[in-house]
């Protein structure tokens, strides 16, 4: 179906063109300057000591995982509310995920949470900061600091976001952010690793270049594979980072014209943001028990709708032999609906949006 509004779309143009085609100019193509160039501005915006890359958000958040060096069994305590990568990066690098639930206005896992789940085998907590808002991580950080146990922040979602001002993917051991199409910058597919610690770091450089510290040789002092990304990805990168200014604008201006617009309408809740963090947002969330009318109604209109994550306890290959119930990510998984905030809505199709959904629920 061809829509009016589409949920996603990118905002690539000339600058991007331009850098790429200086790659292929200089006929080096894979990782290089403007991979070194792009790796220097993230480590600024960031304030991380160090930044990988990872072809995609899932590989970067499976090679974090590695580089935690889990037993069978390590158990890794995980939100249902998530997306599928962040499970199976954990499985496939030798981590059991426990899954658990969400708070009811924020969407993420809250520090009791994971400290409810702390087993004898758990190794690493892995918050997950959805749709544009930080985890709290300072109380999560307590947590495992008190307890002795590794994070992972799955901040794929979460570039730029930040908390009481420090960048959420920072607070823990290891940070991943993805840069596939719908993210707040992209190169297409790719991922960003951040770490602090020095020892992950240098576990980190031999895992993603084929278990050596440099290529060019074919001795591997250590196991590894190829996690590496191509210039092409990284010039792309460059020219998006110039264009961040004005997409942080651009969903600071949605995020106020949707809350302003929907609130009170209907049956609608809108996310709340926790105390400190600061809001990007992924997409515009809002929670209805007449979801699956309120989708047609904007489908209807032109408008394309996304759902919520469905929760990875739930997932045919994820759940256990007993069934689990996390019941907040249940009601969201069934009652959310996601609505676009990509440069190219206009601020006439936010209101044109607003309008459809009030008059839907006679507002
Ligand atoms: C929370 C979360 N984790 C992980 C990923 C995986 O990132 P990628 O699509 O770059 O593999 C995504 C992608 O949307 C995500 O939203």
């Amino acid at each position: 179906m061809e829509y009016r509004i589409s949920q996603v779309d990118l905002y690539i143009g000339e600058s991007e063109k331009s850098l790429v085609g200086t790659s292929i100019d200089s006929r080096w193509l894979t990782e290089g300057p403007h991979s070194k160039n792009f790796q220097a501005r993230l480590a600024e915006l960031t304030g991380a000591r160090h930044v990988f890359f990872a072809p995609n958000g899932t590989l970067a958040l499976f090679l974090a995982a590695l580089a935690l060096e889990p037993d069978n069994g390590d158990e890794i305590v995980i939100p249902t509310f998530t997306f599928y990568g962040s499970a199976t990066a954990s499985l496939y690098a030798g981590f059991k995920p426990v899954f658990i639930d969400v708070d009811p206005e924020t969407f993420n896992a809250r520090p009791e949470a994971f400290e409810a789940a702390i087993g004898p085998r758990t190794k690493a907590f892995m918050p997950v900061h959805v749709y544009g808002q930080a985890c709290d991580m300072e109380g999560i950080m307590e947590v495992a600091r008190r307890k002795g146990i590794q994070v992972i922040e799955d901040a794929a979602q979460a570039l730029t976001v930040k908390l009481n001002g420090k960048q959420a993917g920072t607070f823990g051991d290891i940070g991943v952010f993805s840069l596939f199409s719908d993210k707040v910058i992209t190169t297409g597919e790719g991922g960003i690793l951040v770490t602090n610690v020095d020892e992950i770091a240098d576990r980190i450089r031999l895992l993603r270049n084929q278990g050596r510290p440099n290529s060019g040789t074919f001795i591997h002092p250590s196991l590894g594979m190829n996690f590496r990304i191509t210039d092409l990805q990284a010039a792309i990168g460059v020219a998006q980072m110039e264009k961040l200014p004005k997409i942080l604008e651009d969903r600071a201006k949605k995020w106020r014209l949707y809350s302003e617009g929907l609130s009170g309408v209907g049956d609608i809740r809108l996310m709340k943001v926790l105390k400190g963090s600061e809001i990007v947002p992924f997409r515009f969330p809002i929670v209805t028990a007449d979801r699956e009318n309120l989708s047609k109604t904007l489908e209807h209109a032109g408008i394309q709708t996304r759902g919520f994550f469905y929760p990875m306890h739930l997932q045919p290959k994820l759940r256990g032999p007993q069934a689990q119930s996390l019941p907040v990510a249940e009601r969201l998984s069934a009652q959310g609906v996601c609505l676009p905030v990509h440069v190219h809505v206009t601020d006439a199709q936010v209101a044109d949006i607003i309008g459809v959904i009030r008059r839907h629920f006679g507002a």
